[in-house]
């Protein structure tokens, strides 16, 4: 899998978002170890912290239907109904949940129109808090 379909795929999904509140359209594409790609969109709500991330919104679909293993995933923010003309890096909830998830290995590209960063959960979530600290050896990760 390219990177390039991946945001392909965040740029499509975030079509879907819906962000009446603060106009800032945000798409994530989640690809898992067989192939399979999840997307997800921000979803706002009225009462504000209720708000679900593009990030998150792939997360846990991804989760719902059993998938554990992660691989990569691409994330494409921006004002809404236009082209993204930053980069949108993913917030410290989403990166927690990350964590949660997936290893130091797991690839974060951030994108826009023709240009992605790319990195690793370690790179944006160094010294992290993670399942280990709570359940020791028990833990996956
Ligand atoms: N948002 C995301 O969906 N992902 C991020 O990584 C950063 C922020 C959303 C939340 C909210 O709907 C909007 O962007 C403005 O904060």
């Amino acid at each position: 899998m390219e990177n390039k379909e991946l945001v392909r795929e965040a740029l499509e999904a975030r079509k879907q978002s819906y962000c009446p509140y603060s106009s800032f359209a945000v798409g994530a594409a989640l690809l898992c170890g067989d192939g399979t790609i999840f997307r997800g969109c921000n979803i706002e709500n009225a009462a504000y912290p209720a708000t679900n991330c593009a990030e998150r919104t792939a997360f846990f679909t991804a989760i719902a239907k059993g998938e554990r293993d992660f691989v990569a995933v691409a994330i494409a923010g921006g004002k809404a109904g236009e082209e993204p003309e930053d980069f949108c890096a993913p917030c410290g909830v989403c990166r927690l949940v990350m964590r949660e998830f997936c290893g130091d290995a797991f690839v974060i590209i951030l994108a826009k129109p023709g240009e992605e960063k790319v990195y690793t959960l370690k790179d944006l979530l160094p010294q992290s808090f993670s399942p280990r600290d709570v359940l020791g050896e028990k833990a996956k990760r």
